[in-house]
């Protein structure tokens, strides 16, 4: 298969960028994205040009590294399906015009071509995406009963990658989504709940200082995402937030 493929090329956050054109010829139609982008790369490379910058790491649609925008959507045409690492080569037509960007977010900084800084997301989990309970050995499965419709609404939550997709598909780059799934994943467990008011507030309010957009239901988030969290979760966090804001007004700690 053969692609015309325009192509995000900018040095440097602060450097210009602008679309480029490529030629991405006899591509397997088995070819995953990313291996389509290594092809063009070798060719890149073997004339002495720069290679086209891109983050991937487990190319198996768990790390939530990859993140382009493919002609306009977030990791791609099969939108909400999968990571732009599980998009193949055949979902597109031969001769096809294919544009690439990256995730675009005033709080992801481009670092080179479709490579962005997604760091906003660690420093929201660093402010309370985690549970303070002493670590060792696993404990007995068994010994904290959890209901079987509250472990399912975590585990849907869990399911979260953090790929930032949600961000990049919002018109006010809101990263809601992603904060209300990992809040909401430990705020319904036994084990979240002693720190889920700090929690929230806590990753809220990272959230703000990181610049993101709030959420005023568009739902483009809930279309993108590759992990299918829903948007439902916003409201769970919103309410919770409420709640640990009230309690703090009133003087309550933890
Ligand atoms: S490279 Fe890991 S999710 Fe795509």
């Amino acid at each position: 298969m053969n692609f015309h493929l325009k192509v995000w090329r900018q040095k440097a956050s602060n450097a210009p960028g602008k679309l480029e054109s490529y030629e991405a010829k006899n591509i397997p139609a088995e070819a995953s994205f990313l291996e389509m982008l290594d092809i063009v790369n070798d060719d890149l490379v073997a004339k002495g040009q720069e290679p086209i910058a891109f983050d991937h790491d487990c190319r198996e649609g768990i790390c939530g590294m990859c993140s382009a925008v493919i002609n306009g959507v977030p990791h791609g045409k099969d939108r909400g399906v999968g990571t732009t690492c599980q998009l193949y080569m055949r979902k597109f037509q031969d001769g096809e015009t294919i544009t690439i960007e990256p995730f675009r977010a005033g709080s992801f900084p481009i670092i080179r071509d479709l490579s962005t800084n997604r760091a906003a997301f660690d420093r929201i989990i660093q402010a309370g995406g985690f549970i303070s309970e002493r670590s060792g050995s696993a404990p007995e499965a068994n010994s904290v009963p959890i209901p079987k419709t509250i472990a399912d609404e975590a585990m849907d939550a869990a399911a979260c990658i953090g790929c930032g997709a949600c961000v990049a598909a919002c018109p006010n780059s809101s990263a809601m989504l992603f904060v209300s799934a990992k809040v909401n994943h430990l705020n319904l467990l036994p084990q979240g709940k002693p720190e889920k008011h700090r929690r929230v507030l806590g990753m809220v309010k990272q959230m703000d200082a990181e610049g993101f957009g709030n959420c005023s239901n568009y739902y483009e988030c809930e279309a993108v995402c590759p992990a299918h969290v829903p948007a439902s979760f916003i409201t769970s966090m919103n309410r919770e937030y409420t709640v640990a804001a009230a309690r703090k007004s009133a003087g309550a700690t933890g």
